[in-house]
């Protein structure tokens, strides 16, 4: 996640504890970052864990829903996370400006964040898979004119809903996650359900892209 972001001024929307932005601006990814929460709870969270970590010049907390509390331009990056990907996208389809580029990490459903990129003008530049309760998708979008060159010759449902680069790449952990639901789908489709047979062609669309790869150890 770290490694997507790299700007002078960055917003952390949803922030919660701040963890984030304590790490961008540890790790010397962000010269300063705006962290934005809406709930009092997570707010005071934050407020004490960028006071405990003496970082107060460089993250400051400020109060609101999405966009809202921050000013067009005052940023070039933004990142949510940790969300569902429905929640983000109502953020974003809330919010009257956006900046030129964010990071996005849906708990599931990384198609919904990938299907409004490409109506809105954003480019997917960088994906991955990072480890955690399980493997969620961090996704780079970046503002960019024209079609996102990124899904070209690649079969538009399995490349919304698996990613484009992770497809090209054969991301060894997304083919080890392509063949467990080839099986958990294929027990399901016994049944002839057309939802299931539909989900199912899009997971051998995108394992047919792949070549063979060694499963992970983990
Ligand atoms: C599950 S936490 C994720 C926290 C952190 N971003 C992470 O990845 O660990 C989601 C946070 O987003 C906040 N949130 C939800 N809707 C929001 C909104 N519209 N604007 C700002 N914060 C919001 C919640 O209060 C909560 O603290």
């Amino acid at each position: 996640m770290l490694a997507l972001i790299r700007a002078e001024t960055h917003a952390d929307i949803g922030t919660d504890h701040a963890a984030l932005p304590l790490a961008l601006i540890e790790a010397g990814r962000c010269g300063r970052v705006i962290a934005a929460e809406l709930h009092p709870g997570p707010l005071r969270l934050a407020q004490m864990a960028v006071m405990r970590a003496g970082l107060s010049q460089q993250i400051e907390v400020r109060q609101g829903d999405g966009f809202v509390p921050i000013a067009p331009d005052e940023v070039q990056s933004a990142s949510l996370t940790g969300m569902g990907a429905r929640t983000i996208r109502a953020i974003l389809t809330r919010a009257s400006w956006l900046p030129p580029q964010m990071v996005l990490q849906p708990n599931a459903e990384p198609e919904v964040l990938r299907g409004w990129a490409q109506s809105h003008g954003y480019h997917l530049t960088a994906e991955a898979l990072v480890a955690g309760f399980w493997r969620y998708p961090v996704l780079k979008f970046e503002q960019s004119p024209g079609p996102d060159p990124a899904y070209a010759g690649l079969p538009r449902a399995a490349a919304l809903r698996y990613g484009p680069h992770l497809l090209k790449s054969a991301d060894p952990h997304l083919h080890a996650e392509l063949n467990a639901q080839v099986q958990r789908l294929s027990k399901l489709a016994a049944h002839g359900r057309p939802q299931v047979l539909a989900e199912l062609r899009v997971v051998q669309d995108a394992l047919a892209f792949l070549p063979e790869v060694p499963v992970p150890s983990r």
